[in-house]
């Protein structure tokens, strides 16, 4: 038997805008990611796609239902434990980077070890090793913000491994990079995922990074359709 990673029970996410309107961005969604599992969510703007990766992420929580990981229920965590979970476990990547312009990609590779109170040489061969992969080990000391686009992403996906997470979040990963980049972002997103055994579940509206993914999941209006 295949342990789930993640789980969704009848999730529903609502929003109350600012001018008090509720908008329904998720409704009654279950599915299960078992442990190196790779799921391209697809679906139109404003399907839902980030809000499902922000619950799958602990960083938003539901307002029905359960979601679970590995077995445990973020819901019932304290905030520590649940913060805990996210820095260890889960990485993510954006579209527009989130990286620190101003500092080095050394530094922003080891983000996340120093948010989790670690120490920079107990990672720093990690860091190393990930920037090897990603063919940046030689720019370690250039700051971020003279990258290529294709570069910072590169650098994102560092950091997003460097702890050794159990399941990567990618939200429309190459949205802002030419096709030349996405297929090398994404060629190493697959290989380093599968590599490492991960799950990975990736946003995209390109069907060629969709048919990478071992299966491609649809969202209409809220509305999950599993493969
Ligand atoms: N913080 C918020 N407050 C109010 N409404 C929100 C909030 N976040 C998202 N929404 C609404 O929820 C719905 C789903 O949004 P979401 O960002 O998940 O869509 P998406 O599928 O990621 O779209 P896109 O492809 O454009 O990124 C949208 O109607 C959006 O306006
Ligand atoms: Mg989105």
């Amino acid at each position: 038997m295949t342990e789930d990673l993640l789980r969704f029970d009848k999730v529903a996410k609502h929003y109350t805008t600012e001018s008090g309107q509720s908008v329904t961005a998720l409704q009654s969604v279950s599915f299960s990611l078992p442990a190196a599992k790779t799921v391209a969510i697809v679906g139109r703007s404003g399907s839902g796609k980030s809000t499902l990766l922000h619950l799958a992420a602990g960083i938003d929580t539901p307002t029905a239902g359960d979601v679970s990981f590995a077995g445990m229920r973020l819901q019932s965590m304290p905030d520590r434990q649940r913060s805990h979970l996210r820095r260890r476990s889960i990485g993510q990547i954006f579209q527009f980077f989130h990286l620190l312009g101003h500092l080095s990609i050394e530094d922003n590779v080891l983000l996340p070890a120093y948010i989790a109170g670690g120490k920079r040489r107990d990672y720093a061969k990690r860091a190393e090793q990930l920037l090897r992969q990603v063919r940046l080990e030689k720019r370690g000391r250039d700051l971020v913000r003279h990258l290529s686009g294709g570069e910072m992403q590169r650098v994102a996906i560092c950091r997003a491994l460097l702890m050794s997470p159990r399941l990567l979040l990618a939200d429309e990963p190459t949205g802002n990079l030419d096709d030349e980049s996405s297929a090398e972002v994404m060629d190493l997103v697959y290989d380093l995922a599968a590599e490492a055994s991960m799950a990975l579940m990736v946003v995209t509206h390109s069907e060629e990074i969709a048919r990478r993914a071992d299966e491609t999941w649809h969202l209409h209006s809220g509305l999950l359709e599993t493969a």
